[in-house]
């Protein structure tokens, strides 16, 4: 069954009104479209959690940057609403880029510390696209539940910390990563990937398990299992790596030994494309 559509902002507060006043909890799942596995998941994270779930689809042109891919980011509302709808997700909300940003429209909202390095310096501006787009449809939607996924981790820690910092009454769910059947993250990005590109983004996959074993095995040395990581990924000379760090998981800051919640984290390009992917180092992460 189809999902709901609401368009405009007015339309997606009433039914989340009616919602509410039929008993439901809101649950709200963020996305831009082009739905894969690993949104889906999120939804059904997002049913465990809360009676209502809304998805919304926006690709928000605020968090790219001049030279990325905006205009080519695959659209497909038909598609995504059927998905979501089979889901269980009761609503999809679809605004166009001037509901979201009738001009002039100049607020942002920006964070220090967790936004600085890694994807927020390859993507300067990325995070205030994000957060400012993520604090509206937390505005927008008033969910008790958001559900984000941990393939994004920094845009994870981001918004965790948003929430606590401008005290949004709503609960945080870090889902874990659905990954394909070799390895690869699911990610609307991979449609992009030729065959045998495919198959070197694997390395990434490959890196990031090399640091969970070494984590697991009881290495702490960040430093260690960077390089062992960087070791993996020169293996794919096709693969131009940006960063293979290993990070605290709330603040996004490199470590020098493993003591709490680790990200290992990698950025690569191939061909034309730019993967992420990271997994978490202890037990206790999502
Ligand atoms: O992760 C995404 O798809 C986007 O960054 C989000 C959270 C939907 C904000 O546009």
């Amino acid at each position: 069954m189809s999902a709901s559509v609401a368009e405009t902002i007015a339309e997606c507060r009433a039914a989340v009104t009616a919602a509410r006043r039929a008993g439901h909890r809101i649950g709200f799942v963020p996305t831009m479209g082009a739905l894969h596995e690993g949104h889906l998941s999120l939804v059904d994270r997002a049913r465990e959690a809360a009676g209502f779930v809304v998805l919304s689809i926006f690709v928000n042109p605020l968090q790219f940057g001049p030279k990325e891919d905006f205009a080519a980011y695959p659209r497909d509302l038909e598609r995504d609403r059927r998905l979501a709808g089979e889901r269980g997700a009761a609503l999809v909300f679809a605004p166009s880029v001037t509901e979201m940003y009738p001009s002039p429209f100049v607020t942002r909202v920006t964070m220090r510390e967790a936004t600085e390095e890694f994807e927020g310096a390859a993507r300067p501006g990325h995070f205030d696209g994000v957060l400012t787009v993520v604090a509206k449809l937390f505005l927008i939607v008033q969910p008790d539940v958001a559900v984000f996924g941990q393939k994004d981790a920094q845009q994870a820690a981001a918004v965790r910390r948003l929430v606590i910092d401008l005290d949004f009454p709503i609960e945080i769910i870090v889902a874990s990563t659905v990954r394909e059947a070799d390895g690869l993250a699911c990610s609307s990005r991979n449609g992009f990937l030729s065959e045998d590109e495919r198959r070197k983004a694997r390395g990434l996959h490959l890196a990031l398990t090399r640091a969970r074993e070494l984590a697991d095995g009881g290495e702490t040395d960040a430093r260690r299992i960077e390089a062992a990581m960087r070791e993996v990924l020169a293996r794919v000379p096709a693969l131009h790596v940006e960063y293979a760090a290993i990070v605290d998981r709330d603040h996004f800051q490199p470590v020098e030994r493993i003591e709490g919640p680790a990200v290992a984290a990698v950025a690569a390009r191939v061909g034309k494309t730019r993967l992420i992917d990271n997994v978490v180092l202890e037990a206790d992460g999502p």
